[in-house]
């Protein structure tokens, strides 16, 4: 029996040295951190990361002789960015009808991965992506958690839902010809028991979020850039059913009367944005909507899409919304609408998504909004403010840095040299 006790002591005692000898311990020496949640700039702080998740913050925290040390102590460290609006599976090859009629969902994934590491590498550690073809996003996904490949983490949407019509669907054709793939991988559909099952459909399949068309768009060659494409009825059925499942919706919407009805519906964030009105901007404040506005892509589209073969009826639509939305961004702000960062990278080259911070600040906010909007704000939108969006104890270590200080010039955003995403270090050209 003795001998029994004593062999159990002398397991136990291994399991616990040989558990305890996994556990990774870093220090990260803080020259500067922005604390997002206070909107303050802290100096000299060290951060104790144990594997995954960040476990002490503090200029006076002890500091364990086994731990690795990032000295990172001439740098200014922020948490990981949250773009809350990507396309990460694909972004056009300059042959706009070659994208549509010759590639298929297995080219996206085929392809997919080397965008997940741009936008890692631009310091971007999580995306909510809202849109992509054949169940990529959930592939790419689930091989990023599994760290099959290098990306930041992904909540997705899987299918884009729209009306027969609409942006989502295929417009701009001949009806006798037929493109249809499988039913509910258009995501086209229409009335409220058919809407209902697109949703099912969609999160059955992986969705962590549901997105939705409330309006007409600019990528796609229906008429219209900002009419409402479903009833008020329709988009009520699609958020309620979204809640059922616990998921959170978001509309596409660039028009003013759309805009309203998604607000009422009681979507968590409008996508776009552009044409707000007082009493738009009312609603959201009322409901809480956050404004995910992609404010730099205007600038991409004007230059580069012609070039890329886009037709003129697409580069006219643009124009009707581009500047508008600005303004728009600008009114929100200064009204006090909560705001949150979002680009539609894919439209532009995945890894860019940093260069909307200049616009964010040009058209309204303080380096320090901006950088909450892709942090805190972004956090709380994806219902993950226990997880990201600061250098906080409990969260995961999703860090990262830049020489320069970017609440004196957010730009310097656009080179992040230094990032961290669970306690793994993905890119370092800080201590080289
Ligand atoms: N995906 C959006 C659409 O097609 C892009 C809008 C880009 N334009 C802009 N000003 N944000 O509608």
């Amino acid at each position: 029996m003795r001998r029994v006790r004593s062999f159990l002591l002398v397991s136990c005692c291994l399991i616990f040295i040989s558990l305890s000898a996994q556990t990774k311990k870093i220090i990260i020496k803080a020259g500067k951190l922005i604390d997002t949640e206070n909107g303050k700039v802290l100096s000299d702080q060290i951060i104790y990361i144990e594997n995954d998740t960040i476990k002490a913050v503090g200029n006076n925290i002890p500091i364990p002789n086994d731990a690795i040390i990032i000295d990172l102590s001439k740098a200014t460290v922020l948490p990981g960015l949250i773009d809350c609006h990507t396309h990460i599976t694909g972004q056009p090859s300059g042959d706009y009808y070659g994208d549509i009629f010759r590639k298929t969902p297995v080219d996206d994934a085929i392809t997919a991965h080397i965008y997940a590491k741009r936008t890692l590498d631009a310091g971007f550690t999580t995306c909510r992506d809202v849109g992509s073809r054949g169940l990529v996003d959930v592939a790419l996904r689930n091989a990023i958690n599994n760290k099959d490949i290098p990306g930041p983490r992904l909540l997705v949407a899987t299918f884009f839902i729209g009306s027969t019509g609409s942006h989502g669907d295929l417009n701009g054709f001949s009806p006798y010809l037929n493109f249809e793939g499988p039913k509910e991988m258009n995501g086209v559909a229409n009335g409220v028991d058919e809407l209902r099952k697109q949703v099912r459909y969609n999160i059955k399949y992986g969705a962590d979020v549901i997105k939705f068309g409330a309006s007409a768009g600019v990528l796609s060659e229906e008429e219209s850039v900002g009419a409402p494409q479903f009833t008020q009825e329709e988009m009520n059925t699609i958020v309620a059913e979204a809640k059922l499942w616990g998921k959170k919706a978001c509309a596409h919407a660039h028009g003013t009367e759309a805009i309203k009805m998604a607000v009422k519906a009681g979507v968590a964030s409008i996508e776009h944005g552009s044409i707000l009105d007082d009493e738009a901007i009312a609603l959201m404040k009322e409901h809480g909507t956050y404004l995910d506005a992609d404010i730099y892509n205007d600038e991409y589209i004007m230059s580069e899409y012609k070039k890329l073969g886009y037709p003129d009826k697409i580069l006219n639509k643009e124009k009707l919304v581009g500047q508008a939305q600005r303004e728009s961004f600008r009114k929100a702000v200064l009204a006090g609408v909560k705001i949150t960062f979002g680009t539609d990278a894919g439209v532009y080259p995945h890894g860019w998504n940093a260069k909307q911070f200049k616009y964010m600040v040009k058209f309204g906010l303080t380096p320090m909004q901006a950088i909450q909007a892709a942090t805190v704000n972004a956090a709380d939108l994806l219902g993950w403010k226990e997880k990201v969006g600061s250098i906080t104890v409990g969260k995961w270590a999703d860090i990262i840095a830049v020489t320069n200080n970017p609440i004196d010039n957010v730009s310097v955003l656009e080179n992040v040299q230094f990032v961290m995403k669970g306690g793994v270090v993905y890119k370092n050209e800080m201590t080289k």
